[in-house]
């Protein structure tokens, strides 16, 4: 039978029954909730051939870019054409087929614009435009995500009922392209409009760190924490930001307690926790903390996935982890897996474009190269959006970069980028720190130059 969803759509289900459960879905879905599955979980198993149901989670499978899961997404894109040939589907439905099968064959790009079609007839339809949202980030298309949803907003009324949602990702969109205010105003909307919008909130975050508000930062979330309580591992990418903030603040500690007791108190190989670990650490080593046997955790989980190949932004995070416990075996085989990418996928190209760039510099940081380290993230820097994420996330490697420069004593480009970052963020402690370090003369290059490791040795173990 057709029945309406939520949103008045359309669709296929055994039963009227079966749409609460896919209401459910996508609202959990919406919000990062933590029952997404569950609720998926029960419409399959009251309409076991709910097409729409097979193709949400053949994207949720995909969308956490692990190798094994992208033999899960095939098995639902085959259940999804099975339940077409069966009973039939709207345009919709098929459409939403059709863009499953494109991600399946790792085109990211070409599913977007299938769904892009699908916003076109029906902009209601808010799981297309976060799966839109969603791919788009994963591909470091920010430009496009901000348009995608403001298509949207532009032909939904403010009575759609996942409008805060909606709202909230037009605030992330907002501050990814440098709209800061706007994206703050939009942000605090959208967790008036949907308490549960942990996506907002964030967006929120994302326009304190940019605009090197750290204090207010933490104090926003530690106030919001609520916003976050139904969510999935992404409270733990919230917490992240939390202790981006904290170290930002110089609170080292702080930084490590919530390393230990938010990032890592469950050992996930999930690869957005993988990322905010990894990323927090080299962060923390270039502030010269020793972060100690913690890289080891992470370098065990990043063995595993050397051959994963599956998102070249989780891949440059594994890269760092073998790195920064020394195993420098494992990283050789991780950097020739960046090189050798024969599949006809849009991350095989971003592999080849900026992943050897990216894979070979961090290599050449973390064994004291630095001058080598600097020149090739130079090269590729114009490119890196281009393995998706925020900008937030990619300041990892705009990190390494300026410590890169400093240490390899350039001092003259050092200058220009710190200078550049410090008016950008207005305060930022590591732009201040590096350039009172070059304003001093440079008597400690020689040494640092001979390091293993990129940070001063403050006994690591
Ligand atoms: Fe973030």
């Amino acid at each position: 039978v057709f029945a309406p969803d939520k949103t008045g759509l359309m669709m296929t289900v055994a039963c009227p029954a079966a749409v609460v459960h896919w209401d459910a879905t996508v609202e959990h879905f919406l919000s990062h909730g933590r029952e997404t599955p569950v609720a998926l979980a029960e419409l399959l198993r009251a309409d076991p051939d709910c097409l729409m149901g097979w193709c949400g989670k053949g994207f949720f499978a995909l969308l956490l870019a692990r190798r094994e899961l992208h033999e899960v997404a095939c098995s639902t894109l085959a259940r999804a054409q099975l339940s077409m040939a069966m009973r039939g589907a709207t345009a919709r439905e098929a459409l939403y087929v059709k863009a499953l099968a494109e991600a399946c064959k790792g085109r990211f790009v070409a599913a977007v614009a299938v769904l892009e079609t699908v916003l076109a007839a029906t902009p209601a339809d808010s799981l297309a435009a976060k799966l839109s949202h969603a791919l788009r980030f994963m591909l470091g298309d920010a430009r496009g995500m901000r348009q995608s949803v403001e298509r949207v907003l532009d032909r939904i009324g403010l009575d759609h009922p996942h409008i805060g949602y909606l709202l909230g990702c037009r605030a992330f969109t907002l501050e990814e392209t440098g709209a800061f205010a706007e994206a703050e105003r939009i942000g605090r909307r959208a967790i008036d409009r949907a308490p549960r919008d942990a996506w907002g909130l964030h967006a929120v975050s994302h326009v304190h760190e940019m605009t090197g508000r750290a204090k207010e930062g933490a104090a926003f979330l530690e106030a919001n924490e609520g916003a976050i309580a139904h969510c999935n591992n992404f409270a733990v990418h919230v917490f992240w930001h939390l202790a981006l903030f904290r170290l930002e603040l110089g609170d080292r500690a702080a930084t490590l307690a919530l390393y230990d007791s938010r990032l890592r108190s469950e050992k996930t190989d999930d690869f957005r926790d993988f990322a905010n670990a990894a990323s927090l650490l080299v962060r923390l080593e270039i502030d010269g903390v020793v972060v100690g046997h913690r890289w080891d955790e992470l370098a065990d989980l990043a063995e595993r996935r050397i051959d994963d190949r599956t998102l070249v932004f989780a891949d440059l995070h594994y890269l760092m982890a073998l790195l920064g416990a020394g195993r420098d075996e494992a990283a050789v085989k991780m950097i020739a897996s960046f090189a050798c990418r024969d599949r006809l996928s849009d991350q095989d190209r971003i592999a080849q474009a900026v992943g050897v760039g990216a894979a070979a510099a961090i290599e050449a940081f973390y064994h004291g190269r630095f001058a080598e380290a600097a020149v090739g993230l130079l090269e590729i820097r114009p490119a890196l959006f281009e393995i998706g994420g925020s900008h937030a996330q990619r300041d990892v490697f705009e990190q390494i970069l300026l410590e890169a420069l400093v240490r390899a004593d350039m001092a003259a480009q050092a200058g220009l980028l710190l200078r550049e970052r410090l008016l950008r963020r207005r305060s930022n402690r590591f732009a201040r720190d590096r350039l009172s370090k070059l304003e001093r003369p440079m008597r400690n290059n020689a040494r640092a130059a001979n390091t293993h490791r990129p940070v001063p040795a403050i006994g690591k173990d």
